[in-house]
């Protein structure tokens, strides 16, 4: 059997050695995963990115063609392939796995990849010069940790926004990311370096591969949740 002929079942198994291992051992395995990433994550109907991208559509009015956009956690480029048919042209990608960086590369999309395990390496991105800061994907326990959204704040420019979004998995750890993020999302709020513009809640941000019960429907979806906030001015 081919890896891109693998089933929601195979793939369960696949990400079985994931759980708890930290984000250094995590990029390390989608370096392994690069290849058939987008082939595994249309069998796991992974939607987040197309969710995004249609959050991004309702709520952004400015020219896409002179926006710059920084795609954090850019794995092989599934959101900047996206946002290109909305007409954005203009994008710089980070990521902690070389591997899905060199995927990236190949959608000759993006103008500058970067490598960097955020969290431990600062982002390797020009304070204020963003006009658009995605993260998709990527904002979960194991992944990206809390600390590293001032970072994403710091990168936008004075007005530009910061779309992220994060997977509703109900597990012990998930929950306390989600109260983590929520607090941080709040504070930097009252502390007026952004504000907030729209949470939105997607109900099939992809198959749950994670849990899996005999007695549960086996297509069963993990919900997510996006967030918009627009940096401040001054
Ligand atoms: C589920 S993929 C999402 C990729 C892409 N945004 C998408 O939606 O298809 C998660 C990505 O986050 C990256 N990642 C996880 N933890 C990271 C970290 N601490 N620093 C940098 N990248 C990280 C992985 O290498 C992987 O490419």
């Amino acid at each position: 059997m081919s890896d891109s002929s693998r089933t929601v079942d195979d793939l369960r198994t696949f990400i079985k050695p994931l759980a708890g291992v930290d984000s250094q051992q995590r990029v390390k395995f989608y370096d392994s995963w690069a290849e058939t990433y987008e082939q595994d994550h249309k069998t796991m109907s992974y939607r987040a990115p197309h969710e995004m991208v249609e959050f991004l559509l309702d709520n952004f009015s400015g020219r896409p063609e002179q926006v710059q956009v920084l795609d954090v956690a850019c794995g092989s480029g599934l959101v900047a392939k996206l946002m290109v048919e909305l007409g954005f042209k203009h994008f710089v990608g980070v990521d902690g796995s070389q591997g899905m960086l060199d995927q990236a590369a190949k959608t000759g999309l993006y103008k500058e990849l970067k490598l960097a395990l955020l969290g431990t390496e600062p982002l390797p991105a020009q304070t204020g010069m963003f006009d658009v800061v995605m993260i998709v994907g990527a904002l979960r326990d194991g992944f990206v940790p809390v600390s590293v959204i001032r970072e994403l704040c710091l990168a936008a420019k004075p007005g530009g926004y910061i779309y992220m979004s994060r997977n509703g998995l109900k597990s012990e750890s998930g929950n306390k990311y989600k109260v983590c993020m929520e607090k941080e999302l709040q504070l930097m709020e009252e502390e007026e370096l952004w504000s907030h513009v729209i949470t939105k809640e997607m109900d099939k941000y992809m198959i749950d591969v994670f849990n899996h019960r005999e007695d549960v429907q086996n297509e069963k979806y993990i919900s997510g949740t996006m967030y918009l906030y627009r940096k401040s001015l001054n």
